[in-house]
């Protein structure tokens, strides 16, 4: 048996929801570990469409259970929001089905007012987050001030804490960022009316975990952003505030490394990112615009244009060495029908020299020029392909292309939205 983690490895939106969807059908449980409402998830089933920012994408299957762990920050109002959508779907959603960690850190008000006013106020040098209070939260985390889930439960303890964190926050928010100061009562009415709501799904994660894994349970960890996202390892600070690399799978859902089986890193057959941040194999021509409309590039969360380019191996390469990536879920390949020729970044150029990993310094990295080799494009729609031998000869170059240079094995393509347009090479969990 194989416990999966499915990660980014690019800038996020690969299609992680996607894949998690569809290896749902061979899992028991569904986990997610960091992150919060930045994600965007979009699956489509049957050509029915679903988007989630925090309830792990395996709740469409009503036999397995979702947990979200301790890693993650939960605004609860967006949880809510979830839960209620699904019930209008005719989802069944009771906790015996969606836990939430009692250790998991909450995103409050002052949170994402703080995240929103400091992007105002940074003006051309903003770093283009959604806004959603994700780093605010994060760093309450670990300066040890946050409001975790359990709290919710305790009414003392939640006002005690919303009250003192409100004085720092309102200070910052007045005197720094020229924005408006918060009122604690009205949030804490409005946390406690939440909480009543959520008391019943919070637990320990962990323990449910472990439970789960001596019944023989298969778990799915689910990724959010992508590994060059990351905050100790992407394009800092042009990252996110929380470790989306696989690793992270153990302490954001409270089990042990040796539990994570099999990696699977999740590859969009071209590159896109949201926000600010270097990318040296941005189109900004009519190919770019090809691909982003193509491939219906705008964010899941913040509806933003989606920059658009192409595959850059030096950051695959970077993400199966950080995140120690089994195989390798390539998605997308059908949007690259129609393009005459392809490019695939194997290198950059740096000072005369050729390097094949990123350079930590974005002064370095902005003298990089990219390396490419010129593959064939194919003109047919390969969305009806659903083995490797029904498609044409340039695609299957194309994913063998990656194949080799990266060194990791190609397990899943993906050539639609649709949980039915796949080509499954190789089952993560047998
Ligand atoms: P995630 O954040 O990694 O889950 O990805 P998003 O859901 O933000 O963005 C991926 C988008 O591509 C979604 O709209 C998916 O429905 C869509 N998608 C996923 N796989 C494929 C595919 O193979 N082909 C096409 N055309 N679209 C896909
Ligand atoms: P999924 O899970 C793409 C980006 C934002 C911004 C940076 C920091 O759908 O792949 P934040 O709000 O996290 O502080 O913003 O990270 N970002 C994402 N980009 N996909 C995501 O999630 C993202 N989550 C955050 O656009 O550049
Ligand atoms: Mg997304």
């Amino acid at each position: 048996m194989s416990n999966t983690v499915i990660v980014g490895t690019q800038w996020g939106d690969e299609g992680k929801g996607k894949v998690v969807d569809l290896l749902t059908a061979k899992a028991d449980l569904v986990v997610r570990f960091q992150g919060g409402n930045n994600a965007g998830h979009t699956l489509v089933v049957e050509g029915r469409k679903f988007i989630f920012h925090l309830i792990p994408s395996g709740i469409l299957y009503e036999d397995k259970r979702c947990l979200i762990g301790n890693g993650v920050v939960v605004n609860p109002e967006v949880l809510l929001e979830e839960m209620e959508e699904l019930k209008m779907a005719g989802i069944g959603l009771d906790p015996d089905r969606l836990f939430l960690s009692d250790k998991a850190h909450i995103i409050m008000p002052y949170h994402t007012a703080i995240d929103l006013a400091r992007e105002g106020a940074k003006g051309k040098g903003k770093l283009g987050t959604t806004g959603r209070g994700i780093g605010p939260c994060y760093e309450d985390k670990v300066a040890r001030t946050g409001v975790r889930a359990i709290d919710l439960t305790e009414p003392d303890t939640l006002e005690e804490k919303i009250r003192t964190n409100l004085k720092e926050k309102n200070f910052y928010l007045t005197k720094f960022l020229d924005a408006e100061p918060l009122e604690p009562q009205p949030i804490l009415d409005r946390y406690l009316q939440m909480a009543d709501i959520l008391e019943p799904y919070i637990t320990d994660v962990s323990l449910k975990l472990d439970q789960a894994l001596k019944e023989g349970k298969k778990i799915l960890f689910e990724g959010a952003q992508g590994t060059h996202l990351d905050v100790d390892h992407g394009t800092y600070p042009f990252v996110t505030s929380s470790n989306p690399v696989a690793g992270q799978a153990s302490a954001g859902a409270g089990i042990g490394p040796n539990l994570l089986h099999h990696i699977l890193g999740v590859v969009k057959a071209y590159t896109t990112r949201v926000g600010a941040g270097p990318f040296l194999t941005e189109l900004n021509d009519e190919t770019g615009d090809y691909i982003q409309e193509h491939g219906k590039e705008f964010g899941a969360t913040t509806g933003r244009r989606r920059r658009c380019g192409w595959l850059d191996l030096v950051v695959v390469g970077d993400s199966a060495r950080l995140n120690g990536l089994n195989s390798l879920a390539i998605t997308k390949l059908d949007v690259l029908g129609g393009l005459e020729k392809l490019r695939i970044c194997v290198g950059y150029k740096l000072d005369g020299d050729r390097i094949t990993q990123r350079p930590a310094s974005l002064k370095k990295l902005a003298q990089c020029t990219p390396v490419y080799q010129d593959l064939p494009g194919w003109k047919e729609d390969i969305s009806r392909a659903r083995s490797i031998d029904e498609l044409p000869s340039q695609a299957r170059t194309y994913v063998e292309t990656i194949e080799k240079i990266t060194g990791i094995p190609v397990s899943i393509i993906s050539v639609g939205p649709d949980r039915e347009e796949t080509i499954m090479l190789q089952d993560p969990f047998s």
